[in-house]
C-alpha cells in the first residue's frame, strides 16, 4: 500500500489551480492520498466545490479530515457532502479502510502540551474547550479501535506532539494540538499519525509513546522543498515498518509536483523493489 498525504490545500478562487499542479502524478505514485484538514480556506461551500472539482480529476481513493478553516464559514456539514459527493472519504471519528490499510480520522483540536496543558478548571468556557478536545480524543480512540487492518494510520488537522510545531511562535503552540491527543496513539498504537494545521512547523516528530508523527501542511512542505516518503510494504511488520521510515530532501524548493516525482526518481538509489513499495508522501506546489 503506498500512501500520499498532504493537508493545508487552503482552497480558493486564486489557488484552485495550483492544488492541481501540486497534485499532479500523485495518482501513478501512490495507491491513496490523505488529506490533514484546511482543505478549503474559509470553508464556503464555493471552495468546496472547486476543490472537489480539482481532486475528481485525480482517480484514486482519497481520504480526508477538516480542518478549523473548513468550519469557518458555518457550513462545515455542507462542505464535507461536497467532498464526500465528489468520492472523498470525510471523515469525523470513523475507522476508514482499503485492503490492508486502515486509516482513523478526526480533525483533533487545541489545549496545549505535557504540563502546560490545559486542564478542565474553572469557568464554563474553558470547560467546554477542554470538553472540544476531550471528545475529539475519544472519537479518535473509538475510531483506532475499530480498526482491524494490518497497517494504520492516525489522520488529525490538529498535532498531537509538539515537536512538528517547533518553527511556530511559542505563543501559539497551545492553539496548534494537543498531548491529549497522543493518548489514544501511544494505548493504540498505529503506525503512524498524519496532521496539518502548523504552517511554520517542523516536518517530523513523535509522541511520548513513540508513535512516529508527520506534519504534512503544504506550507512546511513547501519551505523545506522535501518530499517525504514512506514505506509502507505489505509484508512488513508494524516495527520495521516504523524503521523504514525514510525522507527524501532536495537543496531548493521544487517547482512543481511532477518535478518533485521526476527528482524523486533521479535521486533515488534505492533498488527497484524498495522504490517500488515506497511513496512520497507530500506533493509540494510551486
Ligand atoms: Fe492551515
Ligand atoms: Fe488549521
Amino acid at each position: 500500500m503506498r500512501i500520499a498525504a498532504v493537508g493545508d490545500l487552503h482552497c480558493r478562487a486564486d489557488t484552485r489551480r495550483n492544488i492541481a499542479v501540486a497534485l499532479s502524478g500523485v495518482d501513478q505514485e501512490a495507491d491513496v492520498l490523505l488529506l490533514a484538514g484546511d482543505l478549503t480556506d474559509h470553508g464556503t461551500v464555493e471552495e468546496a466545490s472547486w476543490l472537489a472539482e480539482e481532486l475528481s480529476q485525480i482517480k484514486m481513493e482519497k481520504c480526508a479530515v477538516l480542518g478549523n478553516h473548513d468550519y469557518e464559514g458555518g457550513t462545515g456539514a455542507e462542505v464535507k457532502k461536497i467532498l464526500c459527493d465528489s468520492g472523498v472519504h470525510v471523515l469525523d471519528g470513523e475507522p476508514w479502510t482499503l485492503n490492508d490499510l486502515g486509516v482513523a480520522g478526526v480533525k483533533g483540536f487545541a489545549g496545549g502540551f505535557e504540563v502546560a496543558q490545559l486542564q478542565r478548571f474553572g469557568e464554563e468556557a474553558m470547560k467546554a474547550f477542554v470538553d472540544a478536545c476531550i471528545a475529539e480524543e475519544l472519537k479518535l480512540e473509538k475510531a483506532l479501535f475499530q480498526l482491524r487492518t494490518r497497517h494504520r494510520v492516525a489522520l488529525l488537522h490538529y498535532s498531537p506532539c509538539r515537536q512538528t510545531l517547533e518553527g511556530e511562535p511559542l505563543e501559539i503552540f497551545p492553539f496548534l494540538g494537543a498531548t491529549r491527543l497522543s493518548g489514544p496513539l501511544d494505548q493504540l498504537r498505529p503506525n503512524l499519525a498524519i496532521h496539518g494545521h502548523a504552517h511554520r512547523g517542523a516536518l517530523r516528530g513523535a509522541t511520548r509513546g513513540g508513535v512516529p508523527v508527520v506534519n504534512v501542511a503544504l506550507p512546511v512542505l513547501r519551505r523545506l522543498g522535501e518530499a517525504a516518503r514512506v514505506s509502507h510494504a505489505r509484508r512488513l511488520t508494524p516495527l520495521s515498518l516504523r524503521r523504514a521510515f525514510r525522507f527524501q530532501s532536495f537543496t531548493t524548493p521544487p517547482p512543481g509536483a511532477a518535478s518533485v516525482v521526476r527528482k524523486c526518481a533521479n535521486r533515488s538509489n534505492e533498488s527497484a523493489q524498495t522504490r517500488a513499495r515506497t511513496v512520497y508522501v507530500s506533493p509540494v506546489m510551486a
